[in-house]
């Protein structure tokens, strides 16, 4: 998890325990869904201890976030954290600490924006976790340097493909060693190899110049392909 974006209710406010039907505040009826706050690139967590985890996530505007957890699936008990307010001073995004989580557990949480005045709820979207605890083994993946060099996403290779794979293993979490965005760079659309083939990147508006204080623009560039992992892993 990056640095950027940190918005976090403090620790010290008090927890509401749930009943089997979570998220129990939502407004009653259905809105259009240009009205309802969107989830933008998936959820994930970070900073796993034994007894806390941080879970991130980003709206398509100024809205509340919500966030429950449970250490079942189904979310039949539920601890939900008072909602934060997330506005275009952090690009939207907000970071919410889970506290007084059961160590050596499968966490399962919940994430939901509802509308700014709190009239009209959002799609939640799932992930999960696993904190440190006793008696387990603990597995993670590392890795860095991610497309660096010029070399991006290429759809007709399979796209970052290195995700799926890690994911595959299951592992606790995922140390990244660095070199996440390549922002002091334009990424070229396409690269021409050395059999005369062409290797393209997908390029979006962030990639094309050197990051300035759109740095978070770059580092969302990768959100999209790598959603599937981050939410199962940290
Ligand atoms: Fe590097």
């Amino acid at each position: 998890m990056n640095g950027v974006g940190k918005n976090r209710p403090g620790v010290s406010r008090r927890w509401f325990l749930r009943g089997a039907t979570g998220f129990a505040a939502a407004p009653a009826f259905v809105a259009p869904a240009q009205a309802r706050p969107a989830i933008m690139d998936g959820v994930t967590a970070g900073d796993v201890t034994s007894d806390s985890a941080i879970i991130w996530a980003r709206a398509d505007r100024i809205s509340r976030l919500f966030v429950e957890w449970s250490t079942d699936s189904g979310f039949q008990n539920t601890a939900r954290a008072p909602y934060l307010v997330v506005t275009a001073r952090t690009g939207h995004t907000g970071q919410i600490v889970l506290n007084n989580l059961p160590p050596g557990k499968e966490i399962f949480y919940r994430v939901r924006f509802d509308s700014a005045d709190g009239l009209i709820s959002g799609e939640s979207a799932t992930g999960s976790l696993r904190t440190a605890g006793p008696g387990r083994d603990v597995s993670f993946v590392f890795g860095g340097d991610q497309g660096g060099a010029g070399w991006g996403i290429n759809p007709a290779q399979g796209g970052l493909r290195l995700f799926e794979t890690m994911r595959a293993t299951n592992p606790d979490f995922l140390v990244h060693l660095g070199d996440r965005i390549y922002a002091d760079r334009p990424l070229n659309e396409s690269v021409l190899l050395g059999d005369a083939s062409q290797w393209n990147n997908i390029v979006t508006p962030a990639k094309k110049k050197v990051a300035d204080i759109a740095v978070i623009t770059a580092i969302i560039f990768w959100m999209p392909l790598t959603a599937a992992f981050r939410r199962r892993c940290p």
